[in-house]
């Protein structure tokens, strides 16, 4: 039965908060809640990418995290963990969120966090943590010993960092950002980065370039997943993804500062890479399967940063997140906690009337997202439409935003697809946004600019004829509850 069906009340507030303080706690916690599972023995290349994705694909959102150890050609204890976050049961544990029912009760916990106890926190700068146990520098420095994954077939190569925070400063306000972008191993002391037209990393190291000036960066391949994901939230530009997590976590987050630029990177993270990027320097990158579930754009020269020091903990873990064809083994966690944000931030300008938000799976998190309103006024549902595709965390690679009445569970697709297909007349309730911002990514793009074209779905009943729409033929709450208490075993599965 569809969480709407159960017409189950919203979640109500509870502070609770995250309580592990680093990755390492939340695996004991994984394991002794039935959700990780260890494998030995599986190849680097291409195999524990492949069992990773076949596993996401056969248990969305119920998927246990995967703990590869005694890889071949590695150390034994050089591991890699797939999946930290991705299951609703997980997700919540790692936010300090009450069990789930379903995954809209994440993302009520999530909104409700933000309204009533949200505080951007920033990180304690600290001199030592797990992640010194072992430092190598300059000559030293050998990423080939770390097993970083060869993840899907047509790759150009392996890459140490996808579920990864690359940190800079901007050169001018002191601005620390924190995204997440993809590093491929180019050698034993280089890596290769690439980051979409418009992040905030690109703005930065842009900034830097214009200059003629050398471009430092701090990269922790494996980390506790609340970093992870806020490092991919997209967030206003000037705030740092740090203070925002310590917001999350409901305490800060301890850094040290790298020896070489004094960028600060998570004391518990498994492995941080430190170097630098030179102006008018590149080496091919690429190709990589990417989220949206294609070879889109082909390998291309991208900047090449020169890893001058290496800090890891003892037995390392690094963290993993294959994008591929959707959804993929970080979707689910990255889903709940966008559908959370555009809700927060529709709400905060102003929106009001909001009952859910959901960025489906299916469209990679991000292409086919739904808000539901309680209609109030006139154009309601336009304005929730427009605001949730432009708001800063809705606004990049988009290409659907469905509207749809307080009665439809945004994240149930059947409820979805019936008020498209009942509540929505498609030359009048359709507009379209042209030239918005997306990526060598979407598939639809061949050239730059890199813009789209998107639709925004008025799927909601007609303002003007809601008291002559016809009512649902469905059995009342009250009666669903009385046949559910007479026959139980019927919904015990
Ligand atoms: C697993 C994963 C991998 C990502 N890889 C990249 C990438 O390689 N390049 C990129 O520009 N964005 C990538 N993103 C999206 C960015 O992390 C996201 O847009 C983030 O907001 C960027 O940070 P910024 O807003 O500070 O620029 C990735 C997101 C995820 C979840």
């Amino acid at each position: 039965m569809s969480e709407s069906a159960k017409k189950t009340p919203l979640s109500p507030y509870i502070d609770t908060r995250p309580q592990h303080e680093d990755l390492r706690d939340l695996l004991v916690d994984f394991e002794r809640m039935g959700e990780l599972v260890k494998i030995d023995g599986a190849d680097s290349h291409l195999e524990l990418s492949a069992l990773a994705e076949t596993v996401t694909a056969r248990y969305p959102g119920a998927e246990p995290a995967l703990l590869f150890d005694n890889i071949p050609g590695y150390e034994k204890g050089f591991r890699v963990l797939s999946g930290a976050s991705n299951s609703y049961k997980r997700l919540a544990h790692v936010f300090g969120f009450p069990e789930p029912r379903g995954r809209m009760d994440i993302v009520r916990a999530y909104k409700a966090r933000m309204k009533h106890k949200f505080e951007m926190t920033p990180p304690r700068v600290v001199t030592t943590g797990p992640v010194l146990e072992n430092v190598w520098r300059d000559d030293e420095v050998d990423l080939t010993k770390f097993p970083a994954p060869f993840v899907h077939e047509l790759d150009g190569g392996r890459y140490i960092g996808t579920e990864d925070l690359v940190v800079m400063r901007h050169p001018d306000t002191g601005w620390v950002n924190m995204g997440t972008y993809r590093i491929a191993v180019h050698s034993k002391n280089t890596v290769g980065i690439w980051i979409s037209p418009g992040k905030h990393g690109r703005l930065i190291r842009d900034k830097y370039f214009s200059r003629g000036e050398p471009c430092p960066v701090v990269i922790s391949c494996g980390q506790d997943p609340i970093l992870f994901l806020c490092a991919n939230a997209e967030m206003a530009e000037g705030v740092s993804e740090y203070d925002y997590a310590g917001g999350q976590r409901g305490r800060p987050y301890d850094v040290i500062n790298s020896e070489l630029y004094g960028l600060p990177f998570p004391a518990s993270s498994e492995i941080v890479l430190e170097g630098e990027m030179y102006p008018g320097e590149t080496q091919l990158e690429g190709p990589f399967g990417e989220f949206m579930g294609y070879y889109a754009s082909e390998a291309s020269h991208q900047p090449v940063v020169h890893i001058k020091r290496v800090y890891f903990r003892n037995n390392p873990i690094i963290t993993m997140a294959i994008p591929s064809r959707p959804p993929s083994n970080f979707t689910v966690a990255r889903a709940a906690v966008k559908s959370s944000m555009i809700w927060d931030e529709c709400e905060k300008a102003g929106l009001s009337g909001i009952k859910g938000v959901w960025c489906h799976e299916a469209g990679a998190g991000r292409l086919f997202n739904v808000i539901s309103i309680e209609q109030k006024y006139p154009g309601h549902a336009k304005q929730a439409g427009m605001l949730a595709a432009n708001c800063q965390s809705g606004a990049y690679a988009g290409r659907w935003v469905v509207v749809v009445d307080h009665d439809i569970d945004p994240s149930n697709i059947h409820d979805v697809i019936w008020a498209m297909s009942t509540r929505c007349d498609p030359p009048n309730d359709i507009d379209y946004i042209r030239r918005h911002w997306s990526t060598p990514l979407d598939p639809m793009l061949f050239e730059p600019p890199w813009e789209n074209n998107r639709a925004v779905v008025d799927a909601c009943r007609p303002w003007g004829r809601l008291a002559q729409f016809p009512p649902v033929a469905e059995a009342s709450p009250e009666l669903q509850e009385q046949v559910m208490n007479k026959w139980p075993h019927l919904f015990q599965r």
